[in-house]
């Protein structure tokens, strides 16, 4: 095992009812004017939006709204934020939504303090040196934005998705109702499960092998793979959505890939698919989870392979070999039974931008700490999720 720090300093509260800890928290920390952000209105149709004014008004806090936050956020959305943060002396930021709305604000909480452009955070012109606090009322269960100091904006002018991370972004405190999640769509809480998949598989997936964080692992697998189709059938089922929810928050806070490298290849192929083509971000991870797979797997790592498919699927009758290819198998039936295309074609895309998607991956990143992809190995990825 690496040397690690690990902190994480963002209370959660977990389950039903915990909106009611949002006044008194706020009060406590001192908030005097809030920026309440939100997406594109599921929380006001939800129930979510008057949970909140309820408990701003209980407790005499004030507040402005950003709304309109879009899936994969974009950099002029953050711009807006800023302003409205400053013309308002703004001193706390509530995040009401999923993944996006969370990054967005984690975004503006942090240019808020820099006088420059936002987008000098993504294309590392500079770092976080101080930001507002933050906390998120969740209401989908995928990225662990919830709880982690990374942010990933689009910039819809250079068709860019960059991503990046401060401890000072991370979440104050977070408020997890499952309930809150009953009335996400099938296709939004099949592609949350496979985000959820994906960062554990980024983590699990690399070096150096680590008992305890690879049993951990599997375990937030299994939970997911067996609680997936539940919530999709019932999607008020709380049990499924609850252990969904805690196994999206732990599979990206930090602990799952302490003391290890942590690969991110799909990750940093998938964002070049939503900044070009503004997919959704778990589908794209669903299409691509399985080619990635296909074209790392050799002799050096098949038993990591065939661990994952003996200790996540049970497959204990074939050899290293066929136990890691059949474990991919299963991995991408998974993925289809929960109705995510497997396609890139079946998302209207074509192979015009692979080429440029490939080195756009590459131009702030190398790709790849599991196994190192070049620029022709990333086309081939996307050309055989075609
Ligand atoms: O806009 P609204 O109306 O809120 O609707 C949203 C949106 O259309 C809807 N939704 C959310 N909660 C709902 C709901 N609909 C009904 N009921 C509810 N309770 O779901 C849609 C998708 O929302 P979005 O925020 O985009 O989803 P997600 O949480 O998957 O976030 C995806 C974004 O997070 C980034 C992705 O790249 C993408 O931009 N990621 C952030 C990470 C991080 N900060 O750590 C890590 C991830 O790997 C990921 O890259
Ligand atoms: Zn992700």
């Amino acid at each position: 095992m690496n040397n690690f720090w690990f902190s994480n300093p963002t209370d959660i509260y977990f389950g039903k009812g915990q909106i009611n800890v949002l006044g008194k928290t706020l009060t406590k920390a001192g908030a005097k004017k809030v920026l309440l952000a939100y997406g594109h209105g599921s929380i006001k149709r939800n129930g979510v939006y008057n949970d909140i004014l309820q408990e701003l008004k209980a407790y005499s806090i004030s507040y402005v709204e950003l709304s309109g936050i879009d899936p994969n956020p974009r950099i002029s959305t953050v711009r807006k934020g800023v302003e409205i943060c400053r013309e308002n002396d703004v001193d706390y930021i509530i995040a009401a939504g999923a993944g996006s709305v969370i990054d967005c604000c984690k975004a503006i909480a942090a240019a808020r303090y820099y006088s420059g452009d936002p987008w000098d955070f993504f294309t590392r012109k500079t770092s976080v040196k101080k930001a507002l606090p933050i906390c998120t009322v969740l209401t989908l269960a995928a990225t662990g934005s919830e709880m982690n100091g990374g942010t990933v904006i689009t910039n819809e002018e250079t068709k860019e998705k960059l991503s990046t991370g401060s401890m000072k972004m991370k979440p104050r405190f977070s408020i997890l109702d499952p309930v809150y999640t009953f009335t996400v769509p099938k296709e939004q809480t099949a592609a949350g499960i496979a985000d959820i998949m994906s960062h554990v598989f980024e983590q699990y997936f690399s070096y150096p092998e680590s008992t305890i964080l690879d049993h951990m692992s599997e375990a937030v697998l299994k939970t997911v793979i067996k609680y997936g189709p539940v919530a999709i059938g019932q999607p008020d089922n709380y049990e499924a959505r609850a252990q969904i929810m805690w196994a999206g928050t732990i599979a990206l806070n930090g602990l799952l890939g302490s003391g290890k490298e942590g690969d991110w290849a799909t990750h940093l192929i998938e964002h070049e698919i939503s900044a070009k083509y503004d997919i959704t971000h778990g589908t794209g991870l669903a299409i691509l989870t399985p080619h990635w797979m296909r074209q790392v797997l050799d002799e050096n790592n098949a038993r990591i392979f065939a661990d994952y498919g003996r200790n996540v699927w049970g497959i204990n009758d074939l050899d290293i070999w066929q136990t890691a290819q059949e474990a991919i198998n299963k991995t991408s039936v998974f993925f289809k039974s929960l109705g995510i295309p497997s396609k890139l074609s079946e998302l209207g895309i074509n192979d015009e931008k692979f080429e440029e998607m490939a080195d756009s991956a590459l131009k702030y990143n190398n790709i790849g700490r599991f196994k190192p992809l070049s620029k022709k190995e990333i086309i081939e990825i996307y050309r055989n999720s075609l």
